[in-house]
């Protein structure tokens, strides 16, 4: 994997909210088709930086970062960067799943008609990029018949899935997902699990978990933060089974977080 050109590299990354600095010297290197996993106790930093990839961290007016973030050898921090274009380029889900108050259909069409090239789509190609969405999600044929009915009918494990389906129908290359099982039954989790394995193929995932398990099973990596620091990265089988440092070895084994 480490000899291809990475998808994301961040470099020297700090970041602060106001006077409390929350991440301290971040170096990472993310590389296309793989899902890495990060891990930690609550607070360390992981949701802060894993918005630091699509720049949603900006919409906090005490953000500040130093450092580099670099999607496809661009600084996607620099002054001219299109952040709406950024931001479908790496999209995101959240621990909760968040369907807008609108039909199956308009969720997953909403981002490709906020795109800039959405006046030229017709209604059919714009059926087909929802259906292609929703397939990939693996939810097309749960909801194929009922396509305007409000998405927030669905089930938890549903309204999940529609809310990635939503993400890939902009085509994105980077899928940042944080937490996105906390809320979701095991029945619902083993269904995300099984669509990220999937996905893994056209898409760099990085997913935050507190779940180790869900770690061991679908991760080919996992970054492991402390306190704002990454401590260690490494391939998931060696990392959960032998760390190198001792403070990854103290939380795999339970003692904090
Ligand atoms: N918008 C914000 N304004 C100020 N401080 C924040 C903000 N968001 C997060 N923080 C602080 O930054 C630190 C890191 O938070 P972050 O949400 O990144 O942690 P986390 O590892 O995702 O935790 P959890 O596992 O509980 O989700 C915490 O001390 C938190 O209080
Ligand atoms: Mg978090």
């Amino acid at each position: 994997m480490e000899q291809q050109n990475p998808k994301i590299t961040v470099r020297d990354c700090r970041a602060w909210y106001g006077p409390q600095q929350v991440l301290k010297e971040v170096n990472l290197d993310v590389y296309p088709q793989e899902i890495l996993a990060i891990i930690g106790p609550s607070g360390c930093g992981k949701s802060t930086f894993l918005r630091c990839l699509n720049r949603l961290n900006d919409l906090h007016r005490t953000f500040r970062l130093q450092g580099r973030v670099l999607i496809d050898a661009e600084d996607i921090y620099r002054r001219d960067i299109n952040l709406a274009a950024l931001r479908q380029n790496v999209g995101m889900v959240f621990q909760h799943p968040n369907p807008f108050p609108m039909s199956i259909f308009d969720n997953v069409a909403f981002g490709v008609r906020e795109s800039s090239d959405a006046k030229n789509l017709g209604k059919i190609l714009l059926a087909q990029i929802v259906e292609q969405a929703l397939r990939r999600a693996n939810l097309w044929d749960e909801v194929k018949d009922k396509l305007h009915t409000s998405g927030l009918l669905l089930s938890g494990g549903q309204q999940q899935r529609l809310c990635i389906a939503r993400v890939l129908a902009v085509k994105p290359a980077v899928v940042l997902l944080d937490e996105p099982c906390a809320s979701l039954d095991p029945a619902s989790t083993a269904h995300i699990e099984e669509l990220l394995q999937d996905l893994r193929r056209h898409y760099t995932i990085i997913i935050v978990t507190h779940n180790l398990g869900q770690a061991r099973r679908i991760s080919d990596r996992i970054a492991f933060f402390l306190n704002g620091r990454l401590i260690e990265h490494g391939v998931t089988a060696s990392l959960l089974v032998k760390p190198r440092c001792q403070e990854t070895e103290d939380y795999l084994n339970g003692n904090f977080g």
